[in-house]
């Protein structure tokens, strides 16, 4: 044994804060960097999400332009392009410089990015594995362009530019950002490729024109709508999501004057009546000076609440009926789209889509949607899992989506498969909502609530439904025509027997018995198909209300449900 044995004191010289840049400096596994390949995939997909985030919030249509080039083995230059509103020079450095800076953490609006440490994760990959700066040229479309070579300070988490210049074009109207990452990869094109995850940015954004420059080629995914998905709006918090230590803060900050108006105006769909029942039942009250009586105190100042008031205030918000928060915050990409992504880049013989109508967990609104894509160029099942239209490409097993699949009875729809329907089948799902429980900082699964299990299940359950019917006609037709076959075989062999016992040429004979074939064909098929039923059993749906939810027992009537599904056939 060495050394002496350590006191509290000495022990204290080694205490010190860590930057969040440190931190995920070793752990940059939790950001989905922990091999090559996936690194390649984790780069280009925070550039291109940030792409399609800036274009759409400036309502532009994406023309998205991608290049990975391997400059040494197993060292690569990658290219993101976009033609968005651009940044504006003051905010480049800390964008790419500095994690956990953005736009999106601090509002409730649909999105891709959310966390702030996306794109600057990438700027923080490269500098660790390959030392070289990232370059960002940047435009708002006023001639001006800026160019910045910049890394991170891992110490102080703050931007280190390297060179930085402006160049003047009056005649140049590009607007947009441009990124190069010079960093350690490994290009391979398999299921969790960057391949892989365009192909299916173009499904999930049929709206998106991209062009990919791979180090085997060009590939072109063109745009399949032109038109955007309707803009998402920014919401308050709803109240049956809070907890204590989010109220505490809140109340701290808040400009409101009283408890009452900071529950109206800091929150969605809370009402005054509704503010004052919640600090009735919270039992918060004042003596009233006259009669000597306690009163709610409707007007304490939030910063008077004390600790076991806001303990009694979240207590109190569950007994109150609130209306759900509004879903406005929410764009889904609608049955229509999906089918035509669906079909544009996988070129199904059938597809069925469906959208669900809005629910809500933990007080966060979202919406479900699903298409099921059926033969034709489709060779093997695949599940596509999508977030805010970003696809999802690892930790499938923790995801909630996957869960789901696996718990449809695929049997009953006449597909053979346990967790995930056989044959050549594709399985889209997407998940918006204002905020994606991510299991991790990497977003590659979603949270297993069990109301976003259910919702997921029903979606699935009404798609396989219509991809059955499909089905079980297609097979039907298959039989029908099999049948017919065999008459037009026979009509030859019957007409030979007929020419021997009547003494009537063959040929006549064979040419009446396939016209009257042709005649009553219709009464045939008919009789053939009597005994077939339409569509197979239905799998029984969950009740509506077997998972009680935050927010269910609003007593908002959910009955019109089935009717507001919006779908697209085939
Ligand atoms: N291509 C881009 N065009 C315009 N703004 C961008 C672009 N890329 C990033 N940004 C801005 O930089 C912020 C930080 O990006 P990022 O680190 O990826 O975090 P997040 O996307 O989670 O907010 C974004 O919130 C956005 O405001
Ligand atoms: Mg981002």
């Amino acid at each position: 044994m060495t050394g002496e044995r350590r006191t509290a004191e000495s022990m204290a010289d080694q205490h010190r804060e860590i930057s969040i840049s440190e931190f995920f400096e070793k752990n940059r596994h939790l950001l989905g960097y922990d091999n090559k390949i996936k690194a390649l995939l984790t780069i280009v997909r925070e550039g291109v999400d940030n792409a399609l985030d800036a274009t759409e919030e400036a309502r532009i249509l994406p023309d998205i332009y991608i290049k990975v080039e391997e400059i040494k083995k197993e060292k690569y230059k990658v290219v993101i392009k976009d033609n968005g509103p651009g940044i504006v020079k003051k905010q480049i450095p800390r964008i790419f410089g500095s994690l956990l800076y953005g736009s999106k953490f601090h509002r409730l609006k649909q999105s891709r990015g959310q966390q702030g440490i996306g794109v600057s994760g990438a700027v923080l990959y490269a500098q660790l594995t390959t030392g070289e700066s990232t370059k960002i040229i940047s435009s708002t479309g006023n001639g001006k362009t800026h160019k910045y070579e910049l890394k991170i300070d891992v110490k102080v988490n703050q931007p280190k530019v390297v060179r930085e210049k402006v160049t003047e074009d009056h005649d140049n109207k590009w607007h947009g950002v441009q990124i190069t990452f010079i960093a350690e990869g490994l290009y391979r094109e398999h299921k969790q490729s960057v391949m892989q995850y365009i192909k299916e940015v173009a499904i999930s954004n049929p709206y998106a024109n991209i062009v990919f420059d791979t180090p085997n080629g060009r590939v072109e995914f063109a745009r399949g709508v032109e038109k955007l998905p309707a803009e998402p709006r920014e919401i308050k918090p709803h109240l049956y999501g809070i907890e204590v230590g989010i109220l505490t803060r809140m109340l701290h900050e808040t400009k409101a004057r009283t408890l009452q108006t900071f529950l109206t105006s800091e929150f969605t769909r809370v009402g005054r009546l509704s503010a004052m029942d919640i600090i009735k039942n919270a039992g918060i009250t004042r003596e009233n000076l006259q009669t000597g009586k306690e009163e709610p105190d409707f007007n304490i100042s939030p910063k008077k609440v004390k600790h076991n008031m806001r303990v009694a205030l979240v207590d109190a918000i569950k007994e109150v009926k609130l209306t759900r928060p509004p879903t406005d915050c929410l764009s889904p990409l609608g049955a229509d789209a999906v089918q035509v992504g669906l079909k544009k880049e996988l070129n199904p013989e059938f597809a069925a889509t469906l959208t669900r109508p809005p629910e809500v967990y933990r007080g966060w609104p979202f919406e479900v949607e699903v298409g099921i894509a059926y033969g034709g160029s489709i060779t093997d099942p695949t599940l596509m899992r999508f977030a805010n239209r970003v696809p999802l490409l690892y930790q499938s097993g923790d995801c909630a989506i996957t869960k789901a699949v696996g718990q449809v009875d695929w049997k009953r729809y006449g597909l053979a498969g346990d967790k995930m329907p056989d044959g050549p089948v594709v399985v889209f799902v997407h998940f918006a909502s204002v905020w994606v429980p991510f299991t991790s900082e990497s977003k590659e699964a979603i949270a297993n609530y069990p109301v976003i299990i259910k919702e997921i299940k029903l979606a699935l359950q009404d798609c396989a439904r219509k991809l059955a019917s499909y089905l079980s006609g297609m097979r039907r037709a298959q039989a029908i025509k099999e049948k017919k076959e065999i008459f037009e075989r026979y009509a030859g062999e019957t007409a030979a027997a007929l020419e021997e016992l009547t003494g009537e040429k063959r040929k006549p004979i064979e040419e009446m018995i396939i016209k009257l074939v042709e005649e009553k064909w219709g009464e045939i098929v008919k009789a053939i198909n009597g005994g077939e039923p339409e569509t197979p059993e239905e799998e029984s749906p969950p009740p509506e209300h077997d998972i009680k939810e935050e927010g269910e027992e609003n007593g908002e009537s959910r009955e019109g449900d089935a009717g507001e599904h919006k779908e697209a056939g085939e």
